[in-house]
């Protein structure tokens, strides 16, 4: 039956690629699905700082070296994620030699040092990178997000990256990319941030709609207010590390075993508005990127209750088509 079904990156092939990300165990454990359905590829946590450079000038690419292979052999895109983030990056980047906090320069030359390593390393191989990832407040009151970066750097470790990454790969596309990117208090602050960025001449290509979304949120007017907002700016957009959780947020059961038929149908009916909404901004959207393949893993069995299961995908735990593929290829 599988051998069937349309592709999904062909039916999808006029409009944008259609990304998974993976890891080591469901590269190889969905790796039919993936040469079939998906022309991009993303790496779910190895292409992270704490990942890639563990200790200062110890570099450990075997990982993402095997991927980007793959990647090759499929004729599939790479979107690489990510460069500079708060989370997933080791303590000795924000530390001295002496055991006090680092400093501004020696942070930047840190921070310049792995950008020329990794991103040096694949050149060429890969299509946008993640430079900047989740630098916004959630807090409405508070405009970037508190961390080491921020603190240590300021505000400008910002286009400091995306400059670094442009000087080593100039043809790369560079992005912004951020989550509760629909939220209209968050959305005006990623504007306001990468607007500002594009009027410096800082080298930004596009922002990125992580889309952790769920049956009931974010509402399609929303996120369609987003995008005609992040658009404006002229940049591309692409959809990062899209899943719907069966669960609203709210809903913190621990004990659900198993999708209800009504909670499968909203989900369903919303992977048809999205993507209804998707091919309407064809010109702007390059990329829908799922983070993940099928409902055999997500990371969403952890978060936000931890060790509670979840169906994010739109192929099921066997790997077989949902519902929510036929609403989205059938159009
Ligand atoms: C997640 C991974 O999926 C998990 O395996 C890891 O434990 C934590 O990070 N936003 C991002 C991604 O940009 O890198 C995160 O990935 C999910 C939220």
């Amino acid at each position: 039956l599988e051998e069937t079904i349309p592709s999904l990156c062909g039916v999808y092939r006029d409009y944008f690629n259609i990304g998974a990300a993976v890891n080591k165990y469901t590269i190889e454990s969905n790796k039919h699905l993936l040469e079939k359905h998906f022309n991009s590829l993303t790496a779910e946590n190895e292409m992270k700082f704490e990942n890639l450079q563990r200790e200062e000038g110890v570099f450990t690419f075997e990982e993402t070296d095997r991927m980007i292979s793959f990647a090759e052999a499929n004729g599939m895109k790479v979107r690489g994620h990510t460069l500079v983030w708060h989370n997933q990056t080791p303590d000795w980047v924000f530390a001295h030699p002496d055991g006090k906090l680092v400093n501004r320069d020696m942070l930047l030359n840190r921070m310049e040092a792995h950008i020329l390593a990794v991103v040096g390393r694949y050149k060429g191989k890969i299509e946008s990178w993640d430079v900047v990832n989740e630098a916004i407040s959630d807090d409405a009151t508070e405009y970037l997000r508190k961390s080491k970066w921020l603190e240590i750097v300021g505000e400008d470790f910002i286009a400091k990256a995306f400059e670094k990454a442009h000087l080593v790969d100039p043809d790369a596309s560079l992005f912004y990319n951020d989550y509760n990117e629909s939220s209209p208090e968050k959305r005006e602050k990623i504007y306001r941030l990468v607007k500002s960025l594009k009027e410096k001449d800082v080298p930004i290509h596009g922002i990125g709609l992580q889309a952790h979304w769920n049956i009931a949120e974010p509402k399609i007017d929303d996120i369609r207010a987003a995008i005609e907002r992040y658009a404006s700016l002229g940049l591309q957009i692409q959809v990062t590390e899209m899943d719907v959780s069966v669960f609203e947020w709210n809903d913190k059961r621990k004990n659900v075993t198993e999708p209800t038929a009504s909670m499968l149908e909203l989900q369903e009916k919303r992977y048809e508005q999205f993507f209804n909404l998707f091919r309407e901004y064809r010109q702007v959207i390059t990329s829908v990127t799922f983070w993940g393949i099928s409902d055999a893993y997500t990371w969403l069995n952890d978060f936000p209750v931890k060790g509670r299961r979840n169906w994010p995908f739109v192929f099921d735990e066997a790997g077989k088509p949902k519902g929510a593929y036929w609403n989205i290829t059938r159009f």
